[in-house]
């Protein structure tokens, strides 16, 4: 049987900075409980959750559409597209719009960063928000998952070398990963081309050229090249930045052998990573894909609990 140690409850999902450490190790352990099968025991008969999606995604959300499934949620759909977004409606008054219809929780992915903090200041919305990416800002249910993928392999953070690699300025994954990693312990190094390097990065890490971090990091984690947040033309070609920056066949071969490659997805193959890398035995970008849904049952079932 598996037992529910730890009740975590929140009332938002916003950034991980605002989780304690405590409350990220409880996402991730009952994340793998639910991977495990875990019950979940509501408190209520019915809860509703939209996701809202004002940037493309596929696995955020559909992993969040599976995840509210497996915890029985009643889904009710929303389409920027064909909603009154094309009318002018704006962000907040779409979420006003669901609170007072009764959505319980707004998952959230919108093109500005800091989006959500006129919603939580409004004294009339009263549903929760998550945050399923804020811009170039934060991605902390990706975070989460990447964490959960780590634990899941060694069993700790601590003193683990984890090379973020790519396009880390335009990359809000980095920035939630590189400030819970270090946190929790581990030794953060950072690589790619320098114009997409930001030195307020320093205080979570150090950059080197990759072929300085291949033989030595436990975790490579590679980065998506952001085209759609590039104002200028990039200056090399894709042929150029895999060989330059990229997880090459070649690289590959020097990582340690319990090392492990990930990546959030969508993948531009033979760019940021071979090919043939993608789905190899190192790889655990497809574990990945998986424990987004499970750790994503664990974030929803904290918020649930918080407003219960
Ligand atoms: N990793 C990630 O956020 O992927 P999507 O943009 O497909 O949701």
């Amino acid at each position: 049987m598996i037992i529910q140690s730890e009740i975590i409850s929140l009332k938002h999902l916003l950034t991980v900075e605002a989780l304690s450490d405590q409350e990220v190790m409880g996402l991730i352990r009952r994340g793998q409980q639910f991977k495990l099968g875990a019950p979940w025991a509501p408190q209520k008969n019915q809860y509703f959750v939209s996701n809202l999606f004002f940037e493309n995604s596929t696995r955020t959300h559909k992993s969040f559409e599976v995840a509210e499934k497996k915890l029985g949620l009643e889904t009710i759909e929303f389409d920027a597209r064909s909603s009154s977004v094309q009318k002018g409606e704006t962000l907040y008054d779409t979420v006003l719009t669901m609170s007072a219809i009764g959505v319980d929780v707004c998952v959230i992915r919108h093109g500005d960063e800091n989006y959500y903090d006129q919603l939580i200041q409004s004294k009339t919305i009263n549903c929760s928000i998550v945050n399923g990416g804020d811009g170039s800002g934060q991605h902390p249910t990706q975070c989460l998952l990447d964490l959960m993928t780590i634990y899941e392999e060694f069993g700790h953070f601590n003193d683990l070398k984890v090379a973020i690699v790519g396009d880390i300025t335009h990359s809000r994954v980095a920035k939630s990963n590189m400030q819970m990693l270090k946190r929790l312990g581990s030794e953060v190094f950072f690589s790619g081309p320098e114009e997409w390097y930001d030195k307020s990065f320093d205080v979570y890490g150090t950059y080197k050229p990759l072929d300085e971090l291949v033989d030595n990091v436990d975790v490579i984690m590679l980065l998506r090249v952001q085209h759609e947040r590039h104002d200028d033309k990039e200056s090399f070609s894709k042929q150029e930045y895999h060989e330059k920056y990229g997880l090459t066949v070649g690289r590959s071969k020097r990582l340690k052998k319990k090392a492990i490659i990930m990546h959030p997805a969508p993948v531009n193959r033979d760019v940021e990573i071979a090919d043939s890398l993608v789905e190899s035995l190192q790889s655990r970008i497809i574990e990945q894909m998986s424990n987004g849904v499970f750790v994503r049952m664990a974030i929803l079932e904290a918020i649930l609990n918080g407003i219960s």
